[in-house]
């Protein structure tokens, strides 16, 4: 049964203290857990139940004197005092046979836990739930030289953590491991020292996340006044990691993918992630750790506000702009389809099976969307007040969504009733737009629908308008729209303008509106607001490319042209050059062409992408050679934002060149000093269907590098011709190099060949069973990852009856697969349900 919203109660007791003292042992630890409760002067009384899963009780007592629980699959109930007591129990856990990596487990001899969200309770009995906060001290025995856990080092092996915090912020660390280190001195002047830790031999890799998390140190003071409150910071990098990276309290663990970067083995996009991800990891400290979560539908306050720090923080570092879309990029690519499909969900969920089936992302990016409309709101003093008024009164709480709004409204004196929808509603709201013109007034009329919800939301537009001759004559103005049907008028216009709606993407809707392409053309020309001029050339692809697939239309000369411009303004940032270059995805078409009532054909999607970007080459073929050369950046490579837009544009232009002659690509291959433009050539060749030799020499050159060669997978699988995608998807999965147990391994294989739109879609239906095969293999190892990934499947609805009849045998036979996990469960129950 579904846990829900509604059924919070507190916890019976408060943990006053707890104490861990572990003897790891690959198969058998031993894990004594010495905690002090008291009763909760606040919980109605109710007995006492301590989660716990997968372990081997070895003793409990109470207050010294021996008891028997009584033990479930979930955890055990005991009597126990009616004052406070201390609970001792030592359990034994197995380490190596965590395949799941949730818990404590090993990755290549080195222990490690992940925690969040209900890790904790493979470890030992505890109340394992957010609301429970307590200093934790931690005592490590083992062999292994170098031995972590939470907060201030002790003695070796002995960590104290002083500040309260829920089980799943705990992590312990022992390992042959090395540290990359440094010093940073709070504002206040606080010593902390830093240390990354990482693997024999990448020690060479860690400069870049050092440097980020520095930066992110001094942003927080800055940005949001918030310290650094302990000793030491340590990071561990782990090859064997189901997400991204955990922000343990003062012991991030990490994926290494979001640690290790050297220029020859790392993009340039994935020194952006790691300085995204270092800076996410360590602003929980105060948003997330500091200040935690009362239940876990309550994720989205820790998590949209972190993730829109850390997109504040990356606009700050490079451009914000550029970050701009490319944030809005990811939220339409996986939220708006989460959104439309049977996954969507509200950003603060009502009810799930697994929670873990919740990192979604709704409730990280649209989580902090929401947040950029609030600050949008009340303006950026408002937002300042309100947040210090937040973590002045909730510093040490586990609070909720309703004490996040409450804080706004006490700090700006506004009524955030109706913005609350944003957390309650699931679904993307459409809003349509019409215009009037009268003797110089100008009058937009907005209407709101919500095809998941009933009730209007409030939206924020961000508006400018545009004279016929491309002046701005009315600068950005944010109308607030309450109303299903709500109309704004601009007066003493000479003429009537051009507008530019929902400027910098100020709320997560879509808009619709009928345009002309020539309305877009000259948005793209004139737009002031970087957002949308990007914007303009997105909506100009579109319809050019549905007019070729609905209409057998030829390429659309007014976004050649529009384009063709762009590309050449040196007065713009190359980085946002780039980004004008790049076609909406498959995904994005199948979606568009969906919702106008069109029934998608992935391989028609994909061949009229392909026709268009060989008549974008066609028309920049003679500029490109030139533009490129003055691309080129001058000595070493640096992963800097100016050098990276450089890189940027220079590849777009080698993908587009490599439609006419891929000789450019091949000698950029061979030629190619760091990771980024080698990558850049591999891919444009791969797409043109001439990537076999650079296939082999790539593999040649980097087996020896297990990130690298999780970019030769997933390039491969990805962009496989549709024709020949499953089974070179299939062949990969053959390849001695191919370990399905490690999560970034199947995610290059089989993910990668998921997001391969036309070859996933398959009209036999062999790519669907080829992911299916995996998932139930994979399923009965680690649940969180299959079940994931099992998102491959949510768009069944949009496709003809054919295809939804394969997915949906597909799904079936997931469902029936015997012992499936709850993650996949839930999943597939979702999907099945539509
Ligand atoms: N809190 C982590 C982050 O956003 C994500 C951990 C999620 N882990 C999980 N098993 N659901 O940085
Ligand atoms: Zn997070």
């Amino acid at each position: 049964s579904p846990t829900l919203l509604r059924d919070y109660t507190p916890f019976s007791h408060l943990v006053d203290h707890v104490d861990l003292q572990f003897k790891l042992h690959p198969t058998a630890t031993r894990v004594t857990a010495r905690i002090k409760f008291r009763p909760n002067p606040v919980a109605p009384g109710q007995g006492f139940f301590l989660h716990g899963e997968q372990l081997k009780l070895i003793h409990a007592t109470i207050d010294g004197t021996p008891v028997s629980p009584e033990i479930s699959d979930t955890g055990l109930t005991c009597d126990v005092p009616d004052g406070p007591f201390t609970w001792e129990a030592e359990v034994e856990i197995a380490p190596e046979t965590n395949t799941a990596l949730e818990g404590l487990y090993m990755s290549n001899g080195m222990y490690c836990t992940q925690c969040e969200a209900e890790g904790f309770r493979k470890i030992t009995y505890y109340p394992d739930r957010p609301d429970v906060m307590a200093p934790f001290d931690v005592t490590i025995e083992c062999d292994l030289p170098v031995l972590l856990s939470n907060g201030n080092p002790v003695a070796s092996g002995q960590w104290s953590d002083p500040w309260p915090k829920p089980a799943y912020l705990f992590a312990l660390v022992a390992g042959d491991l090395v540290a990359v280190s440094g010093d940073f001195t709070t504002a206040s002047g606080r010593e902390v020292r830093l240390n990354i830790w990482v693997r024999r031999g990448d020690e060479g890799r860690c400069d870049y996340a050092l440097d980020a998390l520095k930066r992110s140190m001094r942003w927080d003071e800055e940005v949001y006044g918030r310290e650094y409150d302990l000793d030491v910071f340590n990071i561990v990098a782990v090859d064997d990691f189901n997400m991204g990276a955990m922000e343990n309290k003062g012991l991030n663990i990490f994926n290494s993918k979001y640690v290790l970067a050297s220029p020859d083995t790392a993009t340039d996009g994935d020194y952006a992630n790691i300085e995204a991800i270092i800076a996410h990891e360590y602003f929980h400290n105060w948003t997330g750790n500091r200040i935690t979560c009362r239940d876990w539908f309550q994720l989205c306050l820790k998590e949209g506000l972190t993730v829109f720090r850390d997109q504040q923080f990356s606009g700050d570092m490079r451009s914000q702009a550029v970050q701009r879309i490319e944030d809005v990029l990811t939220l339409r690519a996986r939220q708006f389809r989460e959104d439309n499909g049977p996954l969507a969900h509200p950003v603060r969920p009502e009810e799930y099976q697994e929670i873990n089936n919740f990192y979604t992302a709704t409730v990280y990016e649209k989580g902090a969307e929401v947040i950029g409309m609030l600050k949008r709101l009340v303006g950026d003093d408002g937002y300042k007040s309100a947040l210090d008024l937040y973590f002045d009164r909730h510093d040490g709480d586990a609070a909720t969504i309703e004490d996040w709004l409450n804080v706004f409204e006490d700090a700006t004196g506004r009524d955030l009733g109706q913005f609350k929808r944003w957390y309650q509603q699931p679904g993307t709201p459409r809003l349509s737009v019409s215009e009037t013109f009268n003797n110089g007034t100008y009058t937009l009329h907005f209407e709101q629908e919500n095809p998941k919800a009933p009730h209007p939301q409030v939206i924020p537009i961000a508006v400018g308008l545009l004279s016929p001759n491309g002046d701005e004559v009315q600068p950005t103005d944010v109308l607030e729209m309450t109303e299903t049907r709500q109309s704004f008028s601009f007066e003493g216009l000479a003429s009537k303008p051009v507008p530019s709606l929902l400027r910098g993407f100020s709320a997560p809707v879509i808009l619709q509106r009928n345009v002309t392409a020539a309305d877009h053309a000259f948005l793209l020309t004139h737009d002031t607001d970087p957002f949308n001029r990007w914007e303009a050339g997105r909506a100009l692809a579109k319809h050019g490319l549905t007019a070729m697939l609905v209409d057998g239309a030829a390429p659309d000369p007014l976004y050649l042209d529009g384009i063709a411009t762009l590309v050449q303004d040196d007065t713009l940032d190359p980085a946002f050059r780039a980004l004008t270059l790049g076609l909406p995805s498959q995904d994005d078409m199948a979606q568009s062409l969906f919702d106008a009532g069109v029934t998608p054909d992935p391989l028609s999607i994909y061949r009229a992408r392909k026709m268009l970007l060989g008549a974008m080459a066609a028309r920049l073929g003679e500029v490109i050679p030139d533009l490129r050369a003055a691309l080129t950046p001058h000595g070493p490579y640096s992963p800097d934002a100016e050098n990276a837009g450089k890189r940027a544009l220079r590849n777009a232009l080698l993908s587009l060149q490599t439609h006419l002659d891929t000789a450019p690509a091949s000698q950029q291959f061979a030629a190619a000093d760091n990771m980024t433009d080698q990558l850049a050539a591999f891919s444009a060749l791969l797409q043109v269907g001439a990537g076999a030799d650079v296939t082999a020499a790539f593999y040649d050159q980097w087996k020896g590098d297990r990130l690298v060669l999780d970019k030769w997978f997933a390039l491969q699988t990805s962009l496989a011709p549709p024709e020949q995608a499953v089974e070179i998807a299939r062949d990969l999965s053959d390849h001695a190099d191919f370990n399905w147990k490690n999560p970034n391994r199947f995610r290059s294989v089989i993910g990668g060949f998921a997001m391969n739109a036309a070859g996933f879609h398959d009209p036999s239906g062999a790519g669907y069973d080829f992911v299916a095969d995996w998932l139930i293999q994979l399923d009965g190892l680690n649940p969180q990852t299959a079940a994931r990934m099992s998102t491959a499947f949510d768009t069944m609805a949009r496709y003809d009856a054919d295809r939804q009849a394969l997915m949906r045998a597909a799904l079936e036979r997931i469902a029936a697969k015997p012992d499936l996990s709850r993650d996949m469960a839930e999943m597939v129950g979702r999907m099945l349900k539509g």
